[in-house]
């Protein structure tokens, strides 16, 4: 990965400070304005996909723009992991931790079959509290989640491993 994606490292911008002192925040603004570096995103996150997937979950908010990319590319639908209160129909929701209180995500009940494929997008995983909590809801679904696909891995937040420990496959392509 280090030296693989430099094309799409290059394009994510740092801003320090954001949105507290000390953090040093990953911008995927940058590479989203990119037309081409669009491209080599979803072409890599598409070609790190392992066996056939029948579905995309993509995590509100910037999650959404890599995950429907994907799933066009991928040929699938797209089902929506949103904060919670905002899907209109019947739904499920799981709490996560955040460095002060909880969060809560939420799937619509009927969104996916049982035994449905799952694959999830997000831009970036840096706890693993959304993503792990994401993959929760969707196993309370029915869902088998065959892998979690992300533009960022922050390694040294222990998300990707927490969530590999869950058995779930992580790809990144930028670590
Ligand atoms: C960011 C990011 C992931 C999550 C990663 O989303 O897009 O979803 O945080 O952090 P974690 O691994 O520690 O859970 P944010 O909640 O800022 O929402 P947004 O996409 O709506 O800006
Ligand atoms: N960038 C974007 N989203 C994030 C980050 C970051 O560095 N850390 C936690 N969520």
């Amino acid at each position: 990965d280090l030296d693989q994606n430099n094309d799409i490292r290059s394009r994510i911008r740092t801003i320090p400070d954001f949105p507290k002192p000390g953090i040093q925040f990953r911008d995927i603004t940058t590479l989203l304005l990119d037309a081409e570096g669009l491209k080599l995103t979803i072409d890599r996150m598409a070609a790190q996909v392992q066996g056939p997937v029948d579905l995309v979950a993509g995590i509100e908010a910037r999650g959404f723009l890599f995950a429907s990319a994907l799933a066009m590319r991928l040929e699938t639908g797209v089902l929506l992991v949103r904060k919670d209160g905002k899907l209109p129909g019947a739904t499920i929701a799981e709490d996560y931790a955040l460095e002060y209180g909880t969060d809560r995500i939420a799937i619509h009940a009927d969104a996916c079959a049982p035994g449905a494929r799952v694959l999830l997008v997000d831009d970036l995983i840096a706890t693993g509290g959304t993503a792990r909590a994401a993959v929760r809801l969707l196993h309370k679904a029915g869902a088998v989640v065959v892998q979690a696909a992300f533009v960022v891995d922050l390694p040294e937040l222990g998300g990707a491993a927490a969530l590999r420990d869950d058995g779930v496959a992580v790809s990144a392509l930028v670590v």
